[in-house]
């Protein structure tokens, strides 16, 4: 029987490449270029599974194919809010993610954006490298303890949880969450973490708040002007959820102005474009979307890809199905 055929959409670790093409009739992109959207759609005609991630923006309009060969798309990466959902489900197609596998590098990766804005480490190193460090003096680069502080985490699934593990357990750190639903109270007890009912609620008691919840539609500007302006004046926000969950614009307003203390982003709206306005602000740290970027968790995600591929293609419900 011919082996299924599937198409990658971007260059993946080598030895999850190998695997893929051992299993499958793969396609991979060694150039490692986008797709654009007409070649996407070309891809759902051709191919019975199709690898995308965070890069590939499935719209409505990416999407416009009246009959797909495609049956799954098992996308590289735990956030899927860039796949237009009712235009996958109106097509019949499965979609698959890769969760778990993640969780404890983004989590580190958040760990350090709050400690690099904190203790002004961006700064620290923008001016070393420019050859402008006199010396150490008592008033330079003063920054904020972390220690004892009190972290506000909005979104409590896997991600947030390894936040507030590292948070509290390795920085004594109290713990406040706001999730959509009811954490489990035997969960909220690993990190000693009091759930309240609202973002409102939240952020007036919060030195740090770190986003971990979902990006779309539903989460579009969830820190907006009016929840910026809650916020403790030297307090820090800290995103490495998805670009679209913080209005940027208001954001640039409340830097500027210094309402908060200061910002780390691991994403941005519309990546991989960046707001000049925010290149001009010292008190934010900016990372290029790296959450997950070690090797181990990057092969960890093909592999989980590899799973869910075969468990749709050996006639099994995927352990990952999202759509
Ligand atoms: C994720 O897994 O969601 C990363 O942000 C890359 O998509």
């Amino acid at each position: 029987m011919a082996r299924p055929s599937v198409m990658v959409t971007r260059r993946w670790p080598a030895a999850v490449e190998a695997r893929l093409a051992e299993n499958y009739d793969a396609v991979l992109n060694t150039g490692d270029k986008p797709l654009s959207p007409a070649e996407f759609r070309q891809a759902l005609k051709t191919y019975d599974a199709v690898l995308p991630t965070v890069t590939d923006r499935l719209n409505a309009e990416a999407l416009d194919v009246p009959a797909t060969r495609t049956r799954i798309l098992a996308n590289y990466g735990v956030g899927y809010s860039h796949i237009c959902e009712q235009t996958a489900r109106s097509l019949g197609l499965t979609v698959t993610n890769t969760p778990d596998v993640l969780s404890e590098c983004t989590a580190d990766l958040a760990m350090t954006l709050l400690l690099m804005a904190a203790r002004r480490a961006g700064e620290g190193e923008r001016e070393l490298r420019a050859g402008g460090w006199t010396g150490w003096r008592p008033t330079h680069l003063v920054g904020t303890k972390v220690s004892g502080k009190t972290l506000g985490i909005i979104g409590y699934g896997r991600i947030g949880q390894e936040m507030a593990r590292r948070a509290h357990h390795g920085f004594g750190m109290t713990i406040i969450v706001q999730n959509r639903s009811r954490v489990d109270p035997s969960i909220l007890a690993h990190c000693n973490a009091t759930q309240v009912d609202s973002v409102e609620e939240l952020l007036p008691q919060c030195d740090f708040v770190s986003l971990h919840c979902p990006g779309g539609d539903g989460n579009r500007h969830l820190i907006n002007a009016a929840r910026l302006d809650l916020m403790k004046p030297g307090a820090f926000l800290i995103n490495t959820a998805r670009g679209e969950v913080v209005d940027e614009r208001a954001l640039i307003q409340a830097l500027m102005f210094e309402t908060i203390g200061g910002a780390a982003l691991d994403v941005f709206d519309g990546e991989p474009r960046i707001n000049p306005d925010l290149m001009q602000c010292d008190n934010v740290v900016m990372l290029p979307h790296l959450g997950s970027a070690t090797r181990e968790a990057r092969e960890a995600m093909g592999f989980r890809v590899l799973d869910n591929l075969g468990d749709f293609f050996e006639g099994r419900d995927p352990r990952d199905r999202v759509i």
